[in-house]
C-alpha cells in the first residue's frame, strides 16, 4: 500500500491514573490516524507509557510497592482505557520493554562513538518533578513554571550531549520547514528560545542517586536522563535501525503533543536525532491544555477529569465530538459539562440527529423506505445545490483535518448539515408529497438528502467512528466496506436505488437536565440555594393549573413523555416533560399539574414544548407537583 503515515502521542508517565488531557492528545491521534485511512494510506499509530525515572520511583513508594510492579499496574491501567475509548492504536510501547532499552544503548553509544558525548562536572539548579537542570531565565521568581517550587542546587559529574553544536543547524531546520513545528506560535516560541545559546543537555543520573533506568552502556555507573530514554520510543517501537515497520514509516513521522513538552521535542528531540544520524521527524503538532475552573488540572488540585466517566454519562462519540470541536487545536480550551451537554443537544441531538430522524422518517412514509431514483433535471428545476456543497464541505474538512485546525474542518460538516436542514424546509417534501404530479421531484429532493446523509456519515467517521457506523447500516450499506474513503465522498449518485432502508433510530438522545441537577448526593446535603430574587423577578413566571388530557411516549426517548394539556386557553397545549420512568402515560390522564406557562417554547426530540410542568426530582425519582384539590383550568397560582 502506498502512502505511509505515521502519528505519535507523547508516551505517558505512569505516576497517575488517565485523565481528560491524556485522553484528548490520544483521541486526536486516533482521528488523524482514521482521516489518513480514509485517504487511503496505510497508517501506523503508536502510543505508550514511559516508566523510568525519580518521578515513577517517588510514585511507588508513596503506594509502598517495587517499581516494577507499580509501573506494570499503571501501564495496563492506559493500555485497557484506550480501546474503550474507540482508540485503534498499532502499537503500545513500554520503555521498560527490552526492545526498547536495546535501541537506547544502541543510539547512545553512537552518539558517544561519534563524540558528541562528553563527561563533566556540573553545578546546577535541578527541579525533581520535572527531572531536570533548570537555567536561571527558565524560572519564574526563582521558581520552576510547572511545579511551582524552588529547585535545589546540586554538584555532580555527568555525561553531557553536546546541544549547543547543534544549534544553528536546528534553527535553519525550522526556518527551511516552515510547518515543522505547528501551530505557528509554537514554533515562533521555539525560535526565540533559540536566539540565546544552548546549554548541553546532561544525559545521566548517577546510580547512587537513581536507578530506576537504562544503565549507560560505556559507564555502568550511571543511568541515562528519562528524556533521553523516552524520545527513543519513537524509533525504537518501528524497529529501528533494521526493522521493516522503521524502514517503511519513519519518514513521515508526525507527533502530536501538548505545549508542557514542546521543548524536549522541538529541541532536544531534532538534536538527538541529527547527532544519531537519523531523518528528522516531518511535523511536530502541538495543542494547549484543558483547564478545568480557570486551572490547570493535577491531582494534587483534586480537579482530575475522569474520561470514563464522562464517556458514560454522555455517550462515547459526543464525548469524542466535544473533545475535538471545543478546542481550537493550539489553544487552551476551558472543560465543564455544562459544555459537553450544550454541544451535545444543540450540535448533535438537534442537528445531525434531526436531519438523520427526519429524511430517514420521510422516505419511510412517502416512499415505504426505498431508496428513490433521482431525476437529474428536477434537480435544477428545484434548484438542489447539495452535490456542490458536499462536495465543499469535503474539501473543507480534507484541509483541515491535514492541518490539525479539526475544528475548523468540524465546522464545515455542520454547515452542510445545517444546509440539509434548510434545503428541507425550502423542497417541503411533505407538500411534494401530497401532489401526484410532485413524486418525481419528491424522489429526487429525498435521493439527494439521503446522498448528503452519506457523505455526512464518511466525514464524521474519524471523530465518531460508531455514529458513521449506525447511519451507514441505514442507508444500506456494508459497514465492512470503506464507505468513508474520501474519493468516494466526493462522488454523488452512489446509493443503489431500490434498496430498502431500515427504520430511523435517535442517534443522540438529548440531555434534559444540567449535570449538576442529576446530583445524586442527597438533597438535604447539599442544600445549595440559588440567588436571591426580587418579588419583581417572581412574577414574571406564570404558574398556571392545567389538567392533562393525553399522553403517549416519545419514541426514542426514554425519559420523556408527550403531554396534550387543557390550561383554559380554548384550544390544547403539548409539553415535553422528563419523566418518563417515574409515570407510565396512562398515570396521568386527568390528573391537574402546575405548570409555567410563559415558558419561550423549545423543541425537545423534535416536538414543540409549550410550557413546563413543575416536579420535584430525589433519589426516588420525579414527583409531579399536584394541587390539594381539584381547581378551575388555567387558574394561576400566587
Ligand atoms: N512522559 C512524558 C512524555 C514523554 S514523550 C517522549 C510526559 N508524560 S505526561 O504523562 O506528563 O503526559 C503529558 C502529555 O499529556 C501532554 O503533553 C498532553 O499530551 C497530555 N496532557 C496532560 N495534561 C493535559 C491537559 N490538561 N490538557 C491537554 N493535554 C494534557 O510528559
Amino acid at each position: 500500500m502506498n502512502n505511509p503515515f505515521y502519528i505519535t502521542t507523547p508516551i505517558y508517565y505512569v505516576n497517575a491514573k488517565p485523565h481528560l488531557g491524556h485522553a484528548y492528545t490520544t483521541i486526536v491521534a486516533d482521528v488523524v490516524s482514521r482521516f489518513h485511512k480514509m485517504r487511503g494510506a496505510e497508517t501506523f499509530f503508536l502510543t505508550g507509557t514511559d516508566e523510568h525515572g525519580d518521578k515513577i520511583v517517588r510514585a511507588a513508594k508513596d503506594e509502598n510497592v517495587e517499581p516494577r510492579a507499580y509501573v506494570d499496574n499503571i501501564s495496563a491501567m492506559f493500555k485497557e482505557l484506550w480501546p474503550t475509548l474507540n482508540i485503534s492504536y498499532n502499537h503500545f510501547i513500554r520503555t521498560t520493554d527490552p526492545y526498547h532499552i536495546s535501541v537506547v544503548e544502541n543510539i547512545l553509544n553512537k552518539i558517544y562513538d561519534a563524540g558528541d558525548i562528553y563527561f563533566s562536572e556540573y553545578e546546577g539548579i535541578y527541579c525533581f518533578g520535572c527531572e531536570r537542570f533548570y537555567i536561571d531565565r527558565e524560572l519564574v521568581n526563582g521558581k520552576c513554571p510547572d511545579h511551582q517550587t524552588t529547585p535545589q542546587k546540586i554538584k555532580e559529574s555527568n555525561y553531557f550531549f553536546k546541544m549547543s553544536k547543534y544549534q544553528d543547524w536546528l534553527i535553519s531546520h525550522i526556518k527551511n520547514n516552515p510547518d515543522f513545528i505547528r501551530p505557528e506560535r509554537y514554533k515562533n516560541e521555539v525560535l526565540s528560545f533559540l536566539k540565546e545559546p544552548l546549554e548541553d543537555l546532561c544525559i545521566s543520573r548517577p546510580k547512587s542517586r537513581l536507578q530506576w533506568g537504562i544503565t549507560i552502556p560505556f559507564d555502568h555507573n550511571y543511568v541515562t536522563y528519562v528524556w533521553f530514554d523516552a524520545l527513543l520510543n519513537y524509533v525504537s517501537a518501528l524497529g529501528y535501525p533494521d526493522g521493516d515497520l522503521y524502514k517503511k514509516f519513519w519518514m513521515h513521522a508526525q507527533h502530536i503533543v501538548a505545549k508542557d513538552i514542546l521543548k524536549p521535542h522541538a529541541i532536544y528531540w531534532p538534536i538527538i536525532l541529527k547527532a544519531a544520524g537519523i531523518p528528522v521527524y516531518k511535523h511536530l503538532n502541538v495543542h494547549g491544555y484543558w483547564n478545568v475552573e480557570q486551572g490547570k488540572m493535577s491531582k494534587s488540585l483534586g480537579n482530575v477529569v475522569e474520561p470514563l466517566h464522562l464517556k458514560n454519562v454522555y455517550g462515547l462519540d459526543a464525548f469524542r465530538y466535544f473533545l475535538m470541536r471545543e478546542m481550537a487545536f493550539g489553544l487552551d480550551a476551558a472543560f465543564s459539562e455544562q459544555a459537553i451537554v450544550f454541544r451535545l443537544n444543540s450540535d448533535l441531538a438537534n442537528d445531525i440527529g434531526n436531519l438523520f430522524s427526519r429524511i430517514l422518517t420521510m422516505v419511510h412514509k412517502y416512499l415505504k423506505g426505498i431508496v428513490p431514483e433521482a431525476d437529474i433535471s428536477s434537480e435544477k428545476e428545484l434548484q438542489l445545490d447539495l452535490r456542490e456543497k458536499a462536495k465543499l464541505a469535503v474539501d473543507d474538512f480534507e484541509i483541515s483535518f491535514e492541518t490539525f485546525t479539526f475544528h475548523k474542518g468540524i465546522a464545515a460538516i455542520w454547515e452542510f448539515i445545517n444546509h440539509m436542514n434548510k434545503c428541507i424546509d425550502v423542497t417541503a417534501p411533505w407538500v411534494l408529497a401530497k401532489n401526484k404530479s410532485g413524486k418525481k421531484q419528491l424522489e429526487t429532493v429525498l435521493y439527494n438528502l439521503l446522498e448528503g446523509l452519506r457523505v455526512i456519515s464518511g466525514l464524521v467517521y474519524p471523530v465518531m467512528p460508531d455514529t458513521a457506523k449506525i447511519m451507514q447500516t441505514h442507508l444500506g450499506l456494508d459497514p465492512d466496506k470503506p464507505f468513508y474513503n474520501i474519493d468516494l465522498l466526493k462522488q454523488w449518485n452512489v446509493l443503489s436505488t431500490g434498496t430498502i432502508l431500515r427504520k430511523s433510530i435517535t442517534l443522540f438522545p438529548r440531555i434534559e437536565h444540567a449535570p449538576e441537577e442529576e446530583s445524586t448526593q442527597p438533597a438535604s446535603e447539599i442544600l445549595k440555594l440559588k440567588p436571591e430574587i426580587t418579588m419583581e423577578t417572581l412574577s414574571k413566571i406564570d404558574l398556571r393549573v392545567a389538567t392533562v388530557l393525553n399522553a403517549e411516549a416519545i419514541v426514542g426517548a426514554r425519559k420523556l413523555l408527550k403531554l396534550e394539556i387543557d390550561m383554559g386557553e380554548g384550544k390544547n397545549r403539548t409539553i415535553v416533560a422528563g419523566i418518563a420512568l417515574s409515570y407510565s402515560p396512562s398515570d396521568l390522564i386527568g390528573k391537574q399539574i402546575i405548570v409555567v406557562a410563559n415558558l419561550k417554547p423549545a423543541k425537545i426530540m423534535g416536538t414543540l414544548s409549550n410550557g413546563m410542568l413543575l416536579a420535584a426530582v430525589d433519589d426516588s425519582g420525579t414527583t409531579i407537583a399536584t394541587l390539594d384539590k381539584k381547581v378551575k383550568q388555567g387558574t394561576p397560582l400566587s
